[in-house]
């Protein structure tokens, strides 16, 4: 399976791949019709750009400049949920479809066995963003990229629900400046514990995008989605978090016991599962703490008007 899903690499194919987070789309990261059929499979516009997945630190330097600040962020949290946007080698081999053309690149270490094994197996690097329709909910089981891109992928490798359930965190470092870019499965605190303060970056319309996953509209389900929400909705579902009293019976809780990382696991799988219904969902609050910051993150997204995406 993992050697016929490397051959598939090697052709300039595409293989859907479990990671910790979510689940990818890989593609080779050097060849540039390979990147192509990424963007083309997903209908992503091509200003967008991927994050590359490597398996070791040094493979990474090969295409990036590495200051003291990014090192000491991949010695603490490669293999993990973290990404970091560094500036591009000028002799990297990197597509320069992947970077959409911009002078840094986003690179990531992932930590689940599969995504690791398929990285040893092909013996390069692949860029891969989630395996969803651009602007759709994350897939978090092998089921939902089946759903999204179905016959646009040539292999979906099984690996089971994600255990993590949210994207990576983003940051950049740039001029040793440490940057959020995107909240994600490495909360702010950690991020802070090892490498001090980290700038939030502040997005607004106008700039030039510099993590389009930050696009208002983003993971966004077919019905419509409401924030800060109390139980008991005649005309929806309610997704809850910590204990609810008078649950539907469609009704979801992202964790009963109030637990963010089992809510962030849970997240992408419940809005799926409450999409398909076809009514309006109704969100608890859930606190922005922790990875509390990445679920509303996601969540806001998914109840912004989808207008942009
Ligand atoms: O957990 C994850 O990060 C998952 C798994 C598959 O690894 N991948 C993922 O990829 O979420 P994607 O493509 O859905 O999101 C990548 C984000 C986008 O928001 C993109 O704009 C940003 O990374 N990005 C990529 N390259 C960048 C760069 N050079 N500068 C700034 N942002 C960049
Ligand atoms: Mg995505």
């Amino acid at each position: 399976m993992l050697e016929a899903a490397a051959d598939i690499l090697r052709r300039g194919g595409l293989v859907a791949v479990p990671t910790e987070t979510v689940y990818g789309l890989a593609a080779d990261a050097t060849n540039d019709l390979a990147v192509a059929q990424i963007f083309k499979a997903k209908g992503r516009p091509s200003f967008n750009p991927l994050i590359v997945h490597v398996l070791t630190k040094e493979d990474a330097a090969s295409h990036a400049i590495f200051s003291q600040k990014a090192l000491q962020l991949a010695q603490a949290f490669w293999p993990g949920p973290l990404t970091l946007v560094l500036p591009r080698k000028p002799e990297s081999q990197l597509s320069h479809l992947v970077s959409a053309g911009l002078d840094t690149i986003a690179l990531r270490a992932p930590a689940h066995p599969v995504a690791r094994l398929l990285l040893k197996k092909f013996g390069s690097i692949f860029a891969a963003p989630s395996a969803n329709p651009s602007g759709a909910i994350s897939p978090t089981t092998a089921e939902h990229v089946v759903s999204g891109l179905g016959d646009k992928v040539d292999m979906i490798l099984d690996g089971g629900p994600c255990e993590i359930g949210v994207e990576s965190t983003i940051v950049s470092v740039l001029d040793d400046k440490v940057t959020l870019l995107r909240p994600g499965g490495i909360s702010l605190e950690k991020l802070e514990n090892v490498i001090g303060e980290v700038a939030i970056h502040a997005h607004s319309s106008d700039e030039a995008i510099q993590a389009p996953g930050m696009m208002t509209s983003h993971y966004a389900p077919k019905t419509r989605v409401r924030l800060m929400a109390k139980p008991k909705n005649q005309d929806g579902v309610f997704l809850g978090f910590g204990e609810v009293e008078g649950a539907g019976a469609h009704d979801l809780n992202l964790s009963p016991a109030g637990d963010l990382t089992e809510a962030a696991a849970n997240l992408f799988s419940y809005l799926h599962q409450l999409d398909a219904l076809g009514h309006d969902i109704y969100v608890a609050p859930v606190p922005v703490k922790g990875l509390g910051v990445a679920i509303n993150d996601r969540l806001a997204r998914a109840a912004a008007d989808k207008t942009d995406d």
